[in-house]
């Protein structure tokens, strides 16, 4: 995909965004052509067109001939053909519903027992997402603690684009840590760093990822300002100093980003969330060695998974006795066992959030 033209990519990036959003709609459109034996490539080719039907100008015609060309690959044409000529027929019939795949719409549910915010939370599934600027000074004109604007066009000159979930975290923990010498352990492509760093942390940010660190570094010129980052990965990393503040951004899944990222609420699989799982827990373990007494280490995620979030920090509290939770201070929140999460339905006005889980350790003795 990145050797098409910019506006291709995007034109595409939308198309997959809406396959994704419409899945489970566009299954059971297609249930009544189609049955369980159905090959997988064929389904796929048909939830493919229907998408285009709905969400582009492109010829109903145009659709059906290249999906019956393609189809040629795999010797289904007439099915195709017939499918598609079909739902042509029908299609002033056809209603399209907001349905949610089933597993993803159960772990929403598990996250959260309000009513309100479950049927907030699986609509924005199918809104587009505002983007927002967060200026790196305070400013009376921007929404939201003075930092945010919506993005209309342009990015304004002090300012990077980030959601608006990702702005509270910072927002709520920022006045925990005790000592505003941090290290960030997961710090590419660099929100929540140059959110530190313009509320006065001396951030040391690592990250494995040169690609990462490059977007990360393109920031940084942009916004002229200046944090060290350096390429290691912190699992075989050794240390010879301990800190007080921690910042672990975890690799997770994503599902927190599901209405950028749509494709996360049909991956909601069990083994994939495990190996999630078990990276989060060694880092964890890890960054509880660097951590100095009464040194304060905040555990984020952008995912509302239990494999990611309460389960993690249960396991942590079972193998570590030294330490103790403390609570965020954040009516954008809802806390939970062992942390909180990001309540999308407390953003309703600025068009929900992505939702993180948020969890603070301190090191006892
Ligand atoms: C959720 S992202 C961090 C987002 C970032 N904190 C922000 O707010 O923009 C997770 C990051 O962890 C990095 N990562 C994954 N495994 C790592 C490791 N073993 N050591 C260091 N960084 C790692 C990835 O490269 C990725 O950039």
């Amino acid at each position: 995909m990145n050797t098409y033209p910019q506006l291709k990519r995007n034109f595409l990036f939308l198309v997959i965004q809406e396959y994704y959003r419409n899945y489970e709609n566009n299954n059971r459109i297609l249930s009544e052509y189609i049955n369980n034996r159905t090959l997988k490539s064929v389904k796929t080719l048909l939830r493919i067109c229907i998408t285009l039907l709905k969400f582009t100008n492109k010829p109903h015609y145009a659709i059906v001939n290249d999906a019956v060309e393609i189809s040629k690959k795999f010797k289904k044409e007439k099915l195709i053909n017939a499918v598609l000529r079909n739902i042509l027929r029908s299609k002033n019939e056809i209603k399209y519903e907001k349905n949610i795949y089933p597993n993803f719409k159960k772990t929403i549910d598990k996250i959260f027992s309000s009513k309100s915010i479950r049927n907030y939370t699986y609509g924005t599934l199918f809104e587009k997402p505002k983007n927002y600027q967060i200026s790196l000074l305070d400013n009376n004109s921007a929404i939201y603690n003075k930092r945010v604007f919506i993005l209309e066009k342009k990015i304004m000159k002090s300012c990077f684009v980030q959601d608006i979930g990702n702005f509270e975290v910072i927002n709520a923990i920022h006045k925990i840590y005790n000592d505003k010498n941090i290290i960030d352990l997961c710090a590419a492509p660099g929100g929540k760093t140059i959110l530190l760093k313009s509320l006065g942390f001396n951030v040391l940010a690592i990250d494995k990822s040169q690609n990462q660190i490059n977007k990360f570094k393109e920031n940084l010129n942009r916004l002229n300002i200046k944090i060290n980052i350096h390429k290691v990965d912190f699992l075989k990393k050794k240390f010879a100093d301990k800190f007080n503040s921690i910042l672990l951004d975890a690799p997770c899944s994503a599902l927190g980003t599901f209405r950028r990222n749509p494709d996360v609420t049909i991956k909601v699989a069990e083994p994939e969330m495990k190996k999630y799982q078990k990276v989060q827990i060694e880092m964890l373990n890890k960054s509880l060695k660097i951590l100095n007494n009464k040194g304060f280490l905040i555990y984020v995620v952008c995912s509302f998974h239990p494999f990611e979030t309460i389960d993690v920090i249960d396991k942590i509290m079972q193998i570590h006795k030294n330490i103790k939770l403390h609570n965020i201070k954040s009516d954008k929140m809802i806390k939970r066992k062992n942390g909180y999460f990001i309540n999308p339905y407390s953003f309703k006005e600025l068009g929900g959030s992505d939702i993180f889980f948020v969890s603070v350790l301190e090191k006892i003795v």
